[in-house]
Formats: structure tokens, C-alpha cells, sequence
């Protein structure tokens, strides 16, 4: 089956549509493009619970700042159609900013609560862009099942949560962090990294681990845990945004209380000029770091 490539939103939807008239399933991938191995593990996801995989590749203006790295982010659009169809996709969703965004637009999709800590505080209107981008992919895919890596947890969570509020008949599946081989989660951002920076990034999933392994060593206060990743950091010279141990369900900030079966340690820093972000769930995600890195 050849991969299908729409720029335009009604055929799009109509093609969508026309997947589930014939008595197939449809599985949809969000992204933004600059495809890689993580990408591509959320389509073959997709691919196992969909007959028909649609990725959307667009790079969403809304959810960036104005400060960031809208216009330098990579755009490869031809390697990423060859990305989805190996990987099982059959449709490429790839619109233009007007296309999405018509004439005069003024709607936003906004979550409170969810989106009030974490990236929600260093990347204010963030998560309205993303909300709002989604929700139109939801509501021109229809019926469908959406996979979402867990490295952008907050966003997965936001994501559930208005596709619930919404009554959009979209089933999440949040997918696992995809790594590098010595650890690094994959990202479109690390193709800005120089070769000592992608050296030093290697700071932040060390920092998770060893608070994993404090953690599995019975480590429970949330000060001395946030604190054991934060020396890891400090010590790659990296300068993080936050690092933060959150409820991983409701994001609220654990405080002193103790962990007791699990929470979500957060990590946003900046690498030079590039802001990567990494996470584990202790006391339900294994070691980030890989047992041989
Ligand atoms: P993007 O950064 O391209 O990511 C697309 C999807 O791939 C997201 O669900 C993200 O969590 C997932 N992903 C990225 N790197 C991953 C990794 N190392 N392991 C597992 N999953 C990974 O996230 C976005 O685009 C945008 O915000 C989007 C949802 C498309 C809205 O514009």
C-alpha cells in the first residue's frame, strides 16, 4: 500500500472518514516533522493497534514562543514521508500554517490545572498552542487511537484530559521514552547539540537514574531525591529550568511529602542554547540510564 500525502484539511478528513466507512480502524502520530527512532516507535504502536496509521507532520507556530526556536526548528519533509511509510503509516497529514490556522482564527483550547507547573511555567501559552493543534487533528482524524510518547508527560496528561473533557472519541496511548543507546532520549532537538554539548546532555538522564536508584535504595524524601539528579546536572554543567517531583497523575507538586508508590521526576535544562526535557516515573518506570551505557 502506498503512503497517501494530504495538505489540505477536508481531504484529509475525508480520507479519515473513508477508513472507517470500509470497516477498518485508524490510528493516528502527532508530530512536528525531523522525524526519528521515537517517531518512528509510536507508528509501528500505532500500526499494531490500527489497520490504517496517519501521521501528521506540521511544525505548530502556536505552541511556540516568541523567543524559541520556531524558525530554526528542522523541517525534512521528504526523509520524513520515507520515516512513516517504513514504519507502516499509509497517510501523511502535512497542512500549511493557513490551513490550520484560516484567516482572522481566535480559538484556543486551554487546560487549567494540568498545565499550571513543569513546562506550563517556562513556556507560557505553551501547552493553549498544543491543546488547540491537537484538538483540530482530533477532530478532522474522528474516530481513532492516538499514540504520545511519554517523554512530553505533561503533554500526554493534557492531552487526556481535554480529549475527555471534550467527548472526543479519541483512545491515548502514551508510548515510552525512546533512548539512545547511552541514554540520551531521542529528540528533534538534539540535531542542534555540538559534539561536546551532546556529551554534557548526557547529564540529565544521569541525573534521573541516580535518582532512581536512591529511590529503589529506599530514598523517599522529595527534597534529597530532586537533589541527587540536580548534583548529576551541575556536574554536566547544564543548567536546569526545573527539576521537579510531581504527583504522576494530578502534576501537583509532592512537597515534603514522601513518595509511596510513585511520583514523576521531571527534568527541563538548558544545553547551550537547546532546552531538552527528560523524565522518569519512580516506582513504576526501570532505570532510564541502559543497564550497558
Ligand atoms: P514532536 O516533538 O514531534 O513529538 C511527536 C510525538 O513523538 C510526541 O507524542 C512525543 O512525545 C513523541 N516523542 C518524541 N520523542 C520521543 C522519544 N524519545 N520517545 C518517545 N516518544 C517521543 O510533541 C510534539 O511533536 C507536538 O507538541 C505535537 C503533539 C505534535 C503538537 O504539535
Amino acid at each position: 500500500m502506498g503512503l497517501q500525502l494530504f495538505t489540505n484539511a477536508t481531504e484529509f478528513r475525508l480520507a479519515c472518514e473513508q477508513v472507517r466507512c470500509a470497516g477498518n480502524t485508524l490510528g493516528l502520530v502527532p508530530t512536528m516533522g525531523a522525524l526519528h527512532s521515537g517517531h518512528a516507535a509510536l507508528i509501528r504502536t500505532a500500526a499494531t493497534r490500527s489497520t490504517h496509521v496517519a501521521v501528521s507532520i506540521f511544525v505548530n507556530p502556536t505552541q511556540f514562543g516568541p523567543n524559541e526556536d520556531f524558525n530554526r526548528y528542522p523541517r525534512t519533509l521528504e526523509k520524513d514521508t520515507e520515516c512513516c511509510e517504513a514504519a507502516g503509516a499509509v497517510m501523511v497529514f502535512a497542512p500549511s500554517a493557513l490551513e490550520m490556522y484560516p484567516a482572522g482564527e481566535s480559538t484556543r483550547v486551554s487546560v487549567s490545572g494540568l498545565t499550571a507547573g513543569l513546562c506550563g511555567t517556562s513556556r507560557p501559552g505553551h501547552f493553549d498552542g498544543v491543546a488547540t493543534i491537537v484538538t483540530k487533528f482530533f477532530v478532522l482524524a474522528g474516530a481513532c487511537t492516538a499514540v504520545f510518547g511519554k517523554k512530553d508527560y505533561q503533554q500526554l496528561k493534557v492531552i487526556e484530559r481535554f480529549a475527555k473533557d471534550l467527548l472526543l472519541p479519541v483512545r491515548i496511548v502514551g508510548h515510552p521514552i525512546v533512548r539512545e543507546p547511552d541514554g540520551l532520549a531521542l529528540s528533534s532537538r538534539n540535531a542542534y547539540l555540538s559534539a561536546q554539548e551532546r556529551a554534557q546532555a548526557l547529564g540529565i538522564v544521569r541525573g534521573l537514574s541516580s535518582a532512581f536508584c536512591a529511590f529503589k535504595a529506599g530514598l523517599r524524601q522529595p527534597i534529597a531525591l530532586v537533589e541527587t539528579a540536580v548534583a548529576e546536572l551541575n556536574r554536566h554543567g547544564l543548567v536546569p529550568q526545573y527539576v521537579s517531583l510531581v504527583d504522576a497523575d494530578t502534576l501537583e507538586p509532592m512537597g515534603d511529602r514522601p513518595v509511596t508508590d510513585r511520583a514523576l521526576l521531571a527534568v527541563a535544562a538548558l544545553c547551550g542554547r537547546t532546552r531538552l526535557i527528560d523524565n522518569v516515573v519512580l516506582g513504576e518506570d526501570p532505570d532510564p540510564l541502559p543497564a550497558n551505557a
